[in-house]
């Protein structure tokens, strides 16, 4: 056992709203559906469900159990890993990726979130009724208008992301496991419920089988061309590594933040149960929210592929029509935002750890100097949306050339990051690690089933999935 500086969850059930808690966020209710949009519906989701149980799911296993034994931040955990394991200490670096990773992740992710609080009082005033007596044209151009001035504002961008910035601070300042764990309680299922009365909206909606239709007929013709005009259509892998990445996304995989909350869990906790029960409400969260916004998007004449903006787009129509609308509306944005803030948190506690393991930064000064550095790096993503919005830092590479400096953070991180922070974490676990480490915490034995299963999934079709998508994705296959 290695020792730690820091104190653990108080119970099973802490963990477990916690990793949920980081699991479910933007990625869900945000990301999940634009790009099921984006990329053509079914076969999106198809891709992202195989890559949630064949690399998700063991990965996530992988992650727990390596912070589990390491019981520090990722940095020294791989440190004390590699070093039990006899291995090079370049493994620290998978650590510093992840460190990397999340700081650029939360920079936009803050800025998201702050739209999200910034639809709240959107919703109390009731400003989305008027869409009742407005004819279906006016309401498209009536909801777009809302989005695009909200975006258009440098200064409005910046004065939510700072809100939502300092709230994150806050949390972090109290120690995650003191500040984190009352507020997830009763959180997350109040999300949860809230989600279940928008899917009973959608379903009274004129067009809910053709959003069903959409999210589940398989059609893998827009999946792999991605972007057909009327006269070309050119063969991608884009689709397919942005499913891939996105389900390491949604489930906060490869850039240890469920390394850091696995380095917090109690002994005798069983990780194999507690991590299948994140990943299934995880896997719920993003296919409701999949369902509803679909609903509203056929039942509209709304575009699916939207972009960034769908969930701002279709949400506040349905909000607009419902009864109590302005009520769950409100509640709804306010739910959204505090399960961004429960993903923000674990985004930068892997950095907050390290930073307070090298003993040189209290809690305060550390989460001072990480909180100002993500806060900077947020504006390169608030200027993506209005005065750097033609700005395209790698035009001169033909694929990245429409790119703004959002879009590239975003892609860099969990189309290139996440997978790569996974696929090394299964070859760590899988190929370099002692089996009788594995097993002990695992609590597991190499001749119960399950366990068979999963080694099996991380020794071979883990890394053998995530290599195959990337060789796809820089078109080695086509
Ligand atoms: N999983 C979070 C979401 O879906 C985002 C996240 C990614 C959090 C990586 C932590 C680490 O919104």
């Amino acid at each position: 056992m290695n020792t730690s500086i820091h104190s653990q969850w108080s119970s099973k059930l802490a963990f477990i709203f916690a990793a949920t808690g980081s699991a479910v966020g933007l990625g869900n209710i945000w990301k999940f559906p634009y790009m099921t949009g984006e990329y053509g519906g079914g076969a999106f989701v198809i891709v992202y469900l195989l890559c949630v149980a064949l690399m998700g799911l063991p990965i996530m296993m992988a992650e727990v159990m390596l912070g589990k034994r390491g019981r520090n931040s990722p940095i020294n955990s791989m440190k004390i890993l590699a070093a039990e394991a006899k291995q090079s200490q370049w493994w620290q670096l998978l650590g510093w990726s992840g460190v990397v990773a999340g700081i650029l992740i939360l920079s936009f992710y803050s800025v998201v979130a702050g739209w999200a609080l910034a639809y709240v009082p959107k919703l109390a005033t009731g400003e989305f009724l008027i869409i009742n007596s407005m004819p279906l044209a006016e309401v498209q151009t009536f909801i777009d208008a809302t989005f695009n001035s909200l975006v258009a504002n440098p200064y409005n961008l910046i004065i939510w992301h700072t809100i939502f910035m300092s709230l994150t601070m806050l949390i972090i300042l109290g120690g995650v496991q003191g500040g984190l764990e009352r507020a997830l309680t009763f959180m997350m299922p109040a999300l949860f419920v809230l989600l279940l009365i928008l899917v009973a909206y959608a379903m009274t909606t004129s067009n809910f089988m053709d959003g069903v239709h959409f999210m589940f007929d398989i059609n893998f013709n827009n999946l792999l061309y991605p972007n057909c005009t009327a006269t070309s259509c050119e063969l991608s892998g884009d689709g397919i590594l942005a499913a891939m990445g996105q389900a390491f996304f949604s489930l906060s995989l490869g850039m240890g933040a469920i390394m850091v909350y696995g380095a917090y869990l109690p002994d005798k906790t069983s990780i194999a149960q507690t991590t299948a029960i994140v990943v299934i409400a995880d896997t719920l969260v993003a296919i409701l929210a999949g369902l509803i916004s679909f609903a509203i998007v056929f039942s509209n004449g709304l575009e699916p592929g939207a972009g960034v903006s769908l969930v701002f787009k279709t949400l506040p129509i349905a909000f607009g029509q419902m009864p109590f609308g302005s009520l769950f509306g409100t509640l709804f944005f306010i739910l959204l935002a505090l399960a961004a803030w429960s993903s923000a948190i674990s985004l930068i506690e892997p950095a907050v750890a390290w930073l307070i393991e090298t003993k040189r930064f209290k809690r305060l000064g550390a989460t001072l100097f990480l909180g100002i550095l993500t806060w900077l790096l947020g504006l390169l993503t608030v200027f993506s949306f209005n005065i750097w919005s033609e700005i395209n830092p790698l035009f001169m590479f033909p694929n990245f050339a429409d790119k703004t400096f959002f879009d590239l953070i975003d892609y860099l991180t969990s189309s290139i990051m996440l997978p790569l922070g996974g696929l090394f974490m299964a070859i760590f676990v899988a190929w370099l690690m002692k089996k009788q480490i594995i097993e002990a915490e695992l609590n597991g034995s190499s001749k119960h089933f399950g366990y068979r299963i999963w080694y099996f999934l991380l020794r071979y079709i883990t890394p053998l999935g995530v290599g195959l998508v990337f060789l796809n994705a820089i078109g080695i296959f086509s």
